[in-house]
């Protein structure tokens, strides 16, 4: 096992955000977490990286306990992140902002641009442009790069088709499945729930800081619950899994009521 999060508990002063998470990603595994606003998944994603301190479990990464080690030392051991808020330069071009993801290791980083501008095209093109004028699809597009650019072994990313027009949204999965195709293993953390389970191999699904399912990501795909809850809302789609009697279809059904989507509190808290 690649990184193991081990039954943590994250407090924002007295809050409770994470209550008990327990994740496995195995190497050359893409792994999502899903869930609804304040679920906690950033949270899991900043305790993996070192940003939040836990106060109670453990994250063991490549077979070393890792819950006291400084974030900078986890990028150095391999852990890859593409912020959220995607933390560019903004005054560096397109190529310095890539070149800072190498600039803790000592050794030749050309291999790794070449491959960063292969990915993104759209980088290449750019590569003189100031980061900070890129577009927003842009710029997550540079994140992911530059995270790559130190050659992780896990890359955790944060919402990446986040603001992304829905072409931009199809092209940044793909690339995430080719990055975890050459051999980066992937814990991503999406919204776009139906999207992220298409592409990955397992996932789990937060609630309230607790993880309330975990499966392989296709099971989710057809589970009922899962369904009416994160993808989309699609009570067609439950009402169906419930096996109709026979003789009733047809029957325009009445039942299906008020979607139950407003309850999104706590979705502001980013920081
Ligand atoms: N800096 C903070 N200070 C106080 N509470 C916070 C802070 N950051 C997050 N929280 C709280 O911790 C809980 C988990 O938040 P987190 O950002 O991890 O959720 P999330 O699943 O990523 O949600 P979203 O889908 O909206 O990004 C929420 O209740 C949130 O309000
Ligand atoms: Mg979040």
């Amino acid at each position: 096992m690649l990184l193991e999060i081990d039954d943590i508990h994250v407090h924002y002063g007295k809050i409770a955000a994470l209550k008990g998470i327990s994740v496995q990603v195995d190497r050359g595994e893409i792994v999502t977490l899903i869930g609804a606003n304040g679920a906690g998944k950033t949270t899991t994603l900043k305790t993996v990286s070192g940003l939040r301190d836990l106060s109670a479990g453990a994250v063991r990464f490549d077979g070393a306990d890792i819950s006291k080690m400084p974030g900078h030392k986890r990028v150095l051991a391999g852990i890859g992140q593409a912020p959220e808020g995607r933390g560019i330069f903004p005054g560096m071009t397109v190529e310095e902002n890539l070149l800072m993801g190498a600039y803790a290791r000592r050794d030749d980083s050309s291999k790794e641009l070449a491959e960063a501008y292969e990915l993104f095209p759209r980088l290449a093109e750019r590569r003189t442009q100031a980061g900070g004028t890129m577009s927003g699809g842009e710029q997550q597009m540079l994140a992911i790069g530059r995270a790559l650019m130190a050659k992780p072994k896990v890359l955790l990313l944060d919402e990446p088709s986040m603001g992304l027009a829905p072409m931009l949204v199809q092209q940044i999965f793909s690339i995430i499945e080719e990055i975890n195709r050459r051999g980066t293993t992937v814990l991503l953390v999406e919204q776009n729930a139906q999207q992220a389970l298409q592409i990955a191999h397992r996932a789990y699904v937060l609630e309230t800081g607790r993880v309330v399912k975990s499966a392989a990501a296709s099971e989710l795909l057809d589970d009922p619950q899962v369904r009416a809850a994160y993808l989309g809302g699609d009570i067609g789609d439950a009402v169906e899994a419930e096996e109709p009697e026979p003789g009733e279809a047809g029957k325009p059904g009445g039942e299906a009521g008020e979607p139950d989507g407003g309850d999104d509190a706590g979705g502001a808290a980013k920081d």
